[in-house]
């Protein structure tokens, strides 16, 4: 079975048909691997993945990315449905990380060790609204004018998941789940060189809070600018779900959101998290303010949970 790649119709995305991602040659996988360096979005449907087929896909791109307590490298679900079968209610804690998703972001800029790659398989899907979007970073860079350019191509910004909560109204305290850490924000270019490929792009998103040397409005003002920017056809791919689907980016040249849907309507995205490259997407951090204290460290291991674990399945 020779898998085929055509590009979707964005500067960014491609999908990819005649494959079994739970059962892939060396042939298939370097065709995905390299169409996962080209298009940097990658869409593949009817696929039949339990936890832990998903699993061994993930890994074949890099080590995982321990998202839950106990410190495994599994697999978690993002999802508005409660253990009990109930849908989430605003005051619950997983309700606003749903919420925070909703606003374009790379995945873990507020750990030490960002991600390199995202995947989402569809269990159960709204039938309207809940598309996945993405939005090509490399091409976004590139449209900038030259004057952008040269402003920006020396400037960092801090990272940091509470600080995105706080911008939407939630106030989380550390401990609460995955990112609320004290080990400080990490501080990373606005413009990053792609460990593979070598394209720049921008690395925005809204953990980015504030700029290093800037005036923290002003920061913030150029940051939702880039943003803004950025995230317009043709560089957007709107994902919208069926069951079997997947779709996965990387987070190291992309942005994505999670567009709304009737909460009353359960929607389950199983995701796992690909772990950066310590040479190319670990930062050291700064005191992040809004954290109960600063003791920093170049680990995204698991001891910010200071007691009764939430489950992590929003981590954003
Ligand atoms: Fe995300």
């Amino acid at each position: 079975m020779q898998p085929t790649v055509a590009p979707l119709n964005a500067t960014l995305g491609a999908k990819i048909t005649n494959i079994d991602l739970g059962n892939m040659d060396d042939a298939a996988w370097k065709v995905v691997e390299d169409a996962f360096h080209e298009h940097a979005a990658l869409v593949f449907s009817g696929q039949n993945l339990d936890a832990d087929t998903q699993v061994g896909f993930a890994k074949r791109f890099g080590n995982l990315e321990t998202l839950n307590p106990d410190g495994k490298p599994t697999a978690v679900a993002i999802t508005n449905k409660k253990d009990d079968g109930s849908v989430l209610k605003s005051d619950d804690f997983r309700y606003k990380t749903l919420r925070g998703n909703e606003g374009w972001h790379t995945d873990s800029s507020y750990m030490p060790l960002a991600a390199k790659a995202s995947i989402l398989y569809a269990q159960v899907v709204p039938p309207e609204g809940g598309e996945t979007e993405v939005a090509d970073m490399r091409a976004a860079y590139k449209e900038l004018s030259q004057d952008m350019k040269d402003k920006i191509s020396n400037l960092e910004a801090y990272h940091s998941l509470y600080q995105s909560q706080a911008k939407i109204g939630y106030e989380i305290k550390t401990g609460s789940a995955y990112g609320y850490h004290t080990k400080g924000a990490p501080r990373r270019p606005l413009v990053k060189v792609h460990p593979v490929t070598g394209r720049k792009s921008l690395f925005v998103g809204r953990h980015a809070y504030e700029i290093v040397g800037m005036d923290k409005e002003e920061g913030q003002k150029l940051l939702d600018e880039l943003v803004n920017f950025a995230c317009q056809e043709p560089r957007t791919y709107s994902h919208k779900w069926e069951a079997g689907d997947v779709l996965m980016w990387d987070n190291r040249c992309v942005l994505h959101r999670a567009m709304p849907y009737d909460y009353n309507e359960v929607r389950i995205l199983r995701h796992t998290r690909v772990a950066g490259d310590p040479n190319s997407e670990l930062v050291p951090t700064g005191r992040d303010d809004r954290a109960s204290d600063f003791i920093a460290s170049s680990s995204n291991f698991n001891d910010y949970y200071e007691s009764s674990p939430k489950s992590l399945s929003e981590s954003t």
